[in-house]
């Protein structure tokens, strides 16, 4: 997106500036019919060149008058002759701006889910529907809560996801005269559950689970292809604005401004929740020290450690005091030490408000998650607390012993006798578990 910012306005001066000074080369060369054409072409391909083309056949026109010693004789009619260039310029860029807007929309109705593209939403093909009698009990429980009315004070301050689905759509083939087809990926493949106020929901699973693509839909990042979910009581498919207004997220990727620095980062997302400037001021100090974070106050993003990048994000997504509280994998790159400080910070800011993490790791999730649902592509396989889910699939414990090299012999043997049943899985450079 930064790059995007920093090259579109080089691109657009080229694109503009170039195309110009052919046009009024070959024009002055007095090959006014070849100037025309290139004029119309680059005006039709290039559309912030219109503007300054259209401009100096403005002037061209008063240019022709003046040598034609009749600058009086100027009309409006001067300039709207065909052959001015001036109207069909202007003509072309407004068919360009009615078509650039539609395209705006409706990219913006795709990105969102609207009517015009909901209708286009595939079937889950059938191999990948789950037979009824499949579903493991409790996730048969969890989606009867995720779908049951409740009372508006209750529904006000949860998340509530309704079968929800996520496909990726990726057009292969087309080339070598190979036919182009889309190919399908179902990402998120209708997952439904509830999260309740004061309560912080793990989402557990393998790389690829869907976990991210689940947050991102439902932050609006993008739109679900089946299902809904309610975000504070609004559905992110009808009422995004209001949903957003609740919610505070921290993406997987550092969506962090390179060029400013920790608090202008807190200073610029306070105001944006319409925070005064001394209340940014006093949040901003609160939440770096409360995150250990103060020494770097005023370190651009980018001299950041990847850590401390983490832990400003989170702040950010906490800045707005949000009932909704969305973080994807907020601790990842963290060290023993900072992850403690970060799961302080979390804990502390539960109670009030309804949370979603994701994470990889079982002791995080048993730290600081009420319940835990575990994803498997794109499906939420097992749900419930960490006690619940340690009884009902939990297959002993992983004990983890350092010792020299020489002792483990004895150590093994002396666990074994503890712990009949006891097996060694690993052992290595002094470590066995
Ligand atoms: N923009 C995309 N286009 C196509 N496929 C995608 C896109 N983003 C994700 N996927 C695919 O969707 C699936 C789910 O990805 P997702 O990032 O949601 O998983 P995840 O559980 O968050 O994984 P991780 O633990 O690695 O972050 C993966 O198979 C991934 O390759
Ligand atoms: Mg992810």
């Amino acid at each position: 997106m930064e790059k995007a910012e920093a090259t579109f306005p080089v691109a657009n001066i080229f694109l503009t500036i170039i195309p110009f000074v052919i046009v009024t080369i070959v024009d002055m060369l007095q090959v006014p019919t070849a100037g025309l054409a290139l004029h119309y072409l680059f005006a039709c391909l290039i559309p912030p060149y219109g503007l300054i083309g259209g401009l100096y056949f403005v002037i061209r026109v008063q240019l022709l008058a003046s040598y034609a010693g009749g600058i009086d004789a100027l009309t409006a009619a001067s300039y709207t002759a065909v052959d001015a260039a001036v109207v069909p310029t202007a003509v072309i860029m407004g068919l360009q701006s009615l078509l650039l807007l539609a395209m705006v929309l409706i990219m913006d109705r795709r990105d969102r889910g609207l009517v015009l593209f909901a209708m286009a939403a595939p079937e889950m093909p059938k191999e990948m529907r789950l037979v009824k009698e499949e579903e493991d009990v409790d996730i048969t429980r969890e989606r009867e809560r995720a779908m049951a009315r409740l009372p508006n004070a209750d529904f006000s301050t949860c998340i509530a996801v309704r079968d929800l689905a996520k496909v990726y759509s990726k057009m292969t083939g087309g080339h070598c005269g190979q036919a182009a087809s889309t190919e399908s990926h179902w990402a998120v493949r209708g997952v439904s559950y509830r999260v309740d106020k004061g309560e912080m929901f793990g989402l557990l699973g393998p790389n690829g689970a869907g976990k991210t693509s689940t947050l991102q839909t439902l932050t609006g990042e993008l739109h679900s292809t089946r299902g809904d979910a309610y975000v504070a009581g609004h559905s992110i498919k009808r009422d995004l604005k209001p949903a957003f207004q609740n919610m505070g997220y921290c993406p997987q990727f550092s969506a962090l401004m390179r060029r400013l620095s920790v608090m202008e980062h807190l200073m610029l997302f306070g105001q944006l929740e319409g925070f005064s400037l001394e209340v940014c001021r006093e949040r901003a100090r609160a939440f770096m020290l409360l995150m250990n974070i103060e020494e770097h106050a005023d370190v651009w993003a980018q001299n950041l450690s990847g850590g401390t990048q983490r832990k400003l994000s989170v702040l950010l997504a906490l800045m707005g005091d949000p009932a909704i509280l969305l973080m994807d994998e907020p601790s990842c790159g963290l060290d023993p030490g900072a992850r403690r400080v970060l799961w302080n910070v979390i804990r502390q800011t539960v109670p009030g408000r309804a949370g979603i993490m994701t994470t990889h790791s079982m002791e995080e999730a048993d730290a600081l998650c009420d319940r835990i649902g575990i994803m498997v592509m794109g499906r939420l396989r097992c749900v419930g607390t960490p006690q619940h889910l340690k009884s009902r699939y939990g297959d002993g414990y992983a004990l983890e012993l350092k010792a020299p090299a020489i002792a483990m012999p004895a150590l093994d043997a002396m666990v074994r006798c503890e712990f009949p049943g006891a097996s060694l899985e690993e052992e290595m450079g002094g470590r066995c578990m």
